[in-house]
């Protein structure tokens, strides 16, 4: 009764924009909220007897996805968030029913994007709810990951059955935290080793000396050598991909509060330098979907990258002891993203919450367009920002 209400009340305030703006008007992050509530809300009513999740919006068609895609766990995880910065429980009905549709993939071997999938629903599910099927659950996750990760490589293998024998892409680095977890809760201590030799090696042979980093390496699975660095969805192997750097930066200040390691603390700062101070950076700071995109200006941006890196800035202001202006930025790029150019008007965009993400340029895929993740993300960031400023809604 409560959802009908808010989703009638939300679509006659769509009908008259000026009265939309004085409801719950105190301010942008205000405005945001309601619009992702509504956006959410609406799509997790219509698309629920699939048992799917939306992962995206192209020729006007939604995109739903189930256990064996890697963007399953970010519609429910947004759900979650939504309900942390709301306490609607219609969010939280929504986010339960959508997590529970991901059971089986705690069981899933054959990629590295347990930590997204599970992490991401079942891990803020427990977060905010503490129910012991959902430990249970990403305790076995943690184990399944466990699987792709072999001691003489020192690294969680990322794709198989590819043109690599033992790939491992910077996206990976967001799935260590799944073993972090794996470790917290069953107090093996393994996962949480195996993350910390990812880590490392990740540093060792992943960035350029400008801290730029490759999407792909690939290993020689026998004496974990490195065969050759490239890419896969960036412009070029040499080029910077940016939601890559956004992975880097988000997976180093990650792995920093989970071990205090200082050497993971310089390296999220060197990322951060490297993006906030390119040159094709744009003055809004929401990227070109590559540092070498062609057509720049022209070049689509990414949305999904902006919002990884705003979340991660924000956590990463909490522990650089020195001045910087990592907050600042990100509440800089999240009031961007709450502009009119990136928030949808609600009932619009697919009932996703942000617009101009990039997927897969060379695949011509998912080329601005709403992802799963860049609402997942920013709804990330919203939360930190909201905690970190102390800012009452
Ligand atoms: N992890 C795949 C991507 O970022 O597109």
């Amino acid at each position: 009764m409560k959802l009908k209400i808010s989703l009638i009340l939300l679509l006659v305030l769509s009908l008259f924009p000026l009265q939309a703006v004085t409801y719950k008007s105190c301010n942008w992050i205000n405005h945001a909220i309601s619009v992702s509530e509504f956006q959410l809300l609406a799509a997790a009513e219509k698309f629920k007897c699939t048992k799917k999740s939306p992962r995206t919006f192209e020729h006007n068609q939604v995109e739903l996805v189930g256990t064996n895609d890697w963007t399953s766990g970010f519609f429910p995880g947004s759900l979650w968030y939504l309900y942390e910065l709301t306490k609607n429980d219609s969010c939280k009905k929504e986010a339960i029913r959508y997590t529970e549709f991901l059971e089986k993939a705690q069981y899933r071997t054959d990629t590295h994007d347990l930590g997204f999938i599970v992490y991401c629903s079942y891990g803020n599910g427990f977060r905010l709810t503490g129910d012991p099927d959902y430990k249970a659950v990403l305790e076995t996750a943690s184990q399944s990951l466990m699987t792709r990760y072999h001691p003489t490589v020192g690294l969680v293998k990322s794709w198989d059955k590819r043109k690599w024998e033992y790939p491992v892409i910077i996206d990976n680095m967001l799935n260590l935290e799944l073993l972090c977890e794996g470790s917290k809760l069953s107090g093996n201590p393994n996962p949480l080793q195996a993350a910390i030799s990812h880590a490392d090696k990740t540093i060792i042979n992943h960035f350029r000396p400008d801290n730029s980093c490759y999407h792909v390496v690939d290993y020689d699975s026998i004496t974990g050598n490195v065969k050759n660095r490239g890419t896969h969805q960036g412009f070029c192997d040499s080029s910077s991909w940016a939601r890559g750097q956004g992975w880097a930066l988000y997976g180093y200040t990650m792995m920093y509060r989970e071990t205090k390691k200082l050497i993971y603390l310089e390296q999220a700062q060197k990322v951060a330098e490297f993006i906030l101070h390119h040159p094709n950076l744009p003055k809004d700071k929401i990227p070109y979907w590559d540092f070498s995109a062609p057509n720049m200006p022209n070049a689509p941006r990414d949305a999904s990258a902006a919002a990884i890196y705003a979340s991660a800035l924000i956590e990463l202001s909490g522990y650089v002891t020195e001045k910087n202006d990592y907050l600042q930025i990100a509440g800089e790029i999240l009031k961007t993203l709450s502009s009119e150019e990136y928030l949808a008007k609600v009932g619009e965009n697919g009932f996703f919450i942000l617009k101009h993400s990039t997927g897969n340029w060379p695949s011509k895929s998912e080329i601005d367009a709403p992802l799963s993740y860049a609402d997942y993300y920013y709804l990330e960031a919203m939360v930190r920002y909201i905690k970190k400023k102390n800012i009452k809604l």
